[in-house]
């Protein structure tokens, strides 16, 4: 087997861990000192530092962002025979979340050009039973706050944003978490803001689902061993709201870096625009947080996706496809009733999307030279 040199690897935390790595063994030791390894000291702080920074009145910290979608839901009032609008193309985790909140996912396409969900679909697919539309903030890019507070207006709907990919985007002046009644984010190691496992957190101005959502991750319990809700045991780790509380502050420079990575790959991409790649819309400008970077190939490269990534992987490149197969066409969801045409757009951009490294750290010469190397390699189709 021959051993690839990686150039430009798929993500690299060890940038932004190396100059807090000092603070981050500190405050470890001191929860081990403390013994609060549940529930502890640094948690609370964590979770009222990260609420501060959406501009929201509450953060409860959840084992993951999969649990703040299903806790958060419930804790809003869904419950089963509600239905709950999400976007077709998302990662499997939004539709888990409503399935655990015990609510009907609906599906519904999204737009081709951004990869968020559309709002006119979502509008067709309404019935007297939907209660919530779950938008997901995707690749780092909101869905237009003001679009969502119309549409929610409209019909009467609570929204739940699904922010696991948005840590501080902003749109319109909103930043992610702050538009719907509440939301959930995902603390995954390489998410924006990333823990060191696993994790997540609510976030909501209203008490009674804040509330909600600490009885919930704590076995339903309001007080030790008075059990007022069919709770489950989901809480952020004290360990990891420490670590989470050292990493905040520099979340939004991190933010920063990835944009201007963005933009630099959009100047050097742009001149690949004519050899079948198209770039997504940034419809935010510097409020793009750019989780991923994510391109389309023309439907002949796509036709070659798998070939393209092993060629860069050869160069040193690694690449990610989000999502290559959408949620209503995975196994284990046919018992929704979907099938292979229903959300066009869905299908076509998980045939067409490749994902280009991207983290802060990420530098100028590696992305002159992903940006070389896929043009060497399609320019030879
Ligand atoms: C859009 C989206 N929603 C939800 C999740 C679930 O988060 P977690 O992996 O922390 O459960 C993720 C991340 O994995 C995600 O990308």
């Amino acid at each position: 087997m021959i051993l690839t040199d990686v150039k430009v690897p798929f993500v690299d935390l060890s940038w932004q861990h190396k100059p807090i790595q000092g603070q981050i063994e500190e405050v470890i030791k001191q929860v081990i000192k403390r013994g609060d390894f549940t529930l502890g000291k640094a948690l609370a702080e964590f979770e009222t530092a990260f609420a501060q920074t959406c501009g929201v009145r509450y953060g409860i910290g959840v084992s993951s962002g999969t649990d703040a979608i299903a806790l958060g839901l419930k804790a809003c009032g869904i419950a089963k025979g509600d239905e709950v609008l999400i976007p077709a193309n998302t990662f499997i985790a939004t539709v888990i979340g409503v399935i655990q909140a015990e609510a009907t996912p609906i599906l519904v396409d999204c737009q081709p050009d951004t990869a968020l969900i559309d709002l006119e679909a979502a509008a067709k697919a309404i019935t007297p039973k939907t209660k919530a539309i779950v938008p997901v903030h995707l690749y780092g890019q909101m869905v237009s706050p003001q679009q969502l507070l119309d549409f929610a207006d409209t019909y009467n709907l609570l929204i739940f944003e699904d922010s696991a990919q948005a840590h501080l985007a902003q749109r319109e002046g909103y930043i992610s978490g702050s538009v719907g009644l509440a939301a959930g984010f995902s603390f995954y190691p390489s998410k924006n803001l990333g823990c060191f496992g696993s994790g997540g957190i609510v976030i909501t101005n209203e008490e009674n689902v804040a509330q909600k959502v600490r009885s919930l991750r704590n076995y339903g319990a309001p007080r030790k061993y008075f059990h007022t809700d069919i709770g489950t045991n989901s809480r952020l780790d004290t360990i990891q709201a420490a670590i989470l509380k050292v990493k905040l502050p520099f979340l939004a420079e991190w933010n920063q870096a990835r944009n201007q990575a963005a933009k630099q790959y959009d100047r050097t991409l742009n001149s690949l625009q004519s050899q079948g790649i198209t770039l997504l819309k940034n419809q935010s400008n510097l409020g793009h947080v750019y989780h991923l970077y994510v391109i389309r190939l023309s439907q002949f490269l796509a036709s070659h996706r798998e070939t393209i990534q092993q060629k860069l992987n050869e160069q040193g490149v690694q690449t990610g496809i989000h999502y290559p197969i959408p949620c209503h066409l995975q196994p284990a969801y046919r018992y929704l009733g979907y099938q292979p045409g229903d959300f066009p757009s869905a299908e076509l951009l998980c045939e067409q999307v490749l994902s280009l490294p991207m983290y802060p750290g990420l530098e100028q010469n590696q992305i002159d030279l992903v940006s070389e190397k896929l043009w060497q390699i399609i320019t030879k189709y």
